[in-house]
């Protein structure tokens, strides 16, 4: 019997990790698994809600950190995690993605002698100026099994020298939780609710330091409001760091063509993002729910760690310069839509492959 911890600590965690708590609950004579939450996304809305629709339990273990520095944050995560890994004694910890409760939580795990599980390993951006580069950086080079979600990752993992027999080729357990809630996803009313027509909204989404931190982006913002929103309703569910920088760059904007709302609840999400007609965003996980729905994207960064959803996928890297967002979203409104396919293994069964790789190797 395996004890094995899951942390989850951010908002994009959740989606990942929900299948893969599923997966080992299947297993009750070879696993014992519990769930930790660090409390680096702490509002309902960021959290809470995600709990309730992902269908996974209140965690066992939940650590109240909130938000502050890198350093305190990421420290503050590592004090309140090391009591966790004390009391429990896993024998495995699973972390995912690329968060400051990633590496954090990783780094107590294998200063204690327990074995590191890190799910969505080897994504690069190349770019260290980028918190989540460093995050996933590090928390690769001190992992035990690696599962990796896309092609791209196994070859920066092997440039990276890891052995090949810590890595395991396992798909995308995001995408799992996507197919799972598809049907659903498609009944709900949200657009109705929200007042867009399905296929004829622009989805926007913005919260990365690089983007949202700059006077200059909310000037960029206002410009594409008054351009496309002549003949497009755009919507735009507003994280917490977009909308209090908005405030303090005294950059509200005000058009009736333009729907603010809260974040939205993981349902009503991938409601918006299935009938959008376009998304443009500068998120990691949008650019590959969109590649797996088939919507076309705009990503408004300069680099992208999952290059797949370029070469396979429906995303358009567009970089920052709004003049080439403009440029591309012209382009996709004339009608030149790329037409993407699904990347290998991202088919709905990427946890049980994470599973089998930690209980059965
Ligand atoms: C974090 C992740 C980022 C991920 C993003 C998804 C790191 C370094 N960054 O960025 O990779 O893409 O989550 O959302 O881990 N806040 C709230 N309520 C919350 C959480 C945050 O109001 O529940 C506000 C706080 O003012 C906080 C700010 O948002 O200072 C930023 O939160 P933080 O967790 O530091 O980083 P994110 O920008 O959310």
């Amino acid at each position: 019997m395996k004890k094995i911890l899951l942390v989850v600590g951010a908002r994009p965690n959740f989606m990942k990790v929900a299948p893969v708590y599923k997966e080992f609950k299947k297993h009750p004579d070879k696993a014992e698994v519990r769930l930790c939450h660090t409390g680096q996304h702490y509002d309902v809305k960021m959290s809470d809600v995600f709990f309730q629709q992902l269908g996974i339990p209140e965690p066992d273990f939940y650590l109240g950190v909130g938000s502050a520095s890198h350093a305190v944050q990421t420290a503050n995560i590592m004090t309140e995690f090391e009591k966790v890994c004390l009391e429990m004694q896993p024998d495995v910890v699973l972390v995912a993605g690329d968060v400051n409760s990633t590496i954090a939580c990783g780094l107590v795990a294998v200063k204690l002698h327990i074995k590191l599980g890190h799910i969505e390993a080897g994504l690069r951006s190349f770019d260290r100026t980028m918190p989540e580069e460093i995050n996933r950086l590090l928390t690769d080079a001190i992992s035990d099994y690696l599962f990796v979600t896309e092609k791209s990752g196994l070859e920066n993992l092997k440039n990276e020298g890891v052995p090949d027999e810590k890595i395991i080729f396992t798909g995308n357990c995001m995408i799992d939780t996507l197919v799972n809630f598809l049907p659903k996803v498609e009944e709900s009313d949200t657009s109705d609710r929200l007042g867009v027509k399905p296929g004829e909204y622009i989805l926007l989404t913005f919260h990365r330091p690089a983007n949202v931190d700059t006077a200059e982006f909310f000037v960029n913002l206002r410009d594409f409001v008054a351009k496309y929103g002549r003949n497009h309703k755009i919507l735009f569910p507003i994280h917490p760091r977009t909308r209090a920088n908005m405030k303090n760059f005294g950059a509200e904007i005000d058009d009736e063509n333009l729907i603010m709302t809260e974040p939205l609840s993981y349902l009503d999400f991938l409601h918006v993002m299935r009938y959008a007609k376009v998304v443009v965003t500068d998120s990691g996980g949008v650019q590959e729910e969109t590649t797996y729905l088939g919507v076309p994207c705009i990503t408004v960064r300069d680099n992208t760690e999952r290059p797949i959803t370029v070469e396979v996928g429906t995303n358009i890297l567009a970089g920052t310069d709004f003049r080439n967002v403009f440029a591309a979203l012209d382009d996709l409104l004339a009608g030149n839509v790329k037409k993407g396919a699904i990347p290998d293994l991202w088919d709905g069964q990427a946890a049980s492959r994470v599973v089998d790789g930690l209980l059965n190797r």
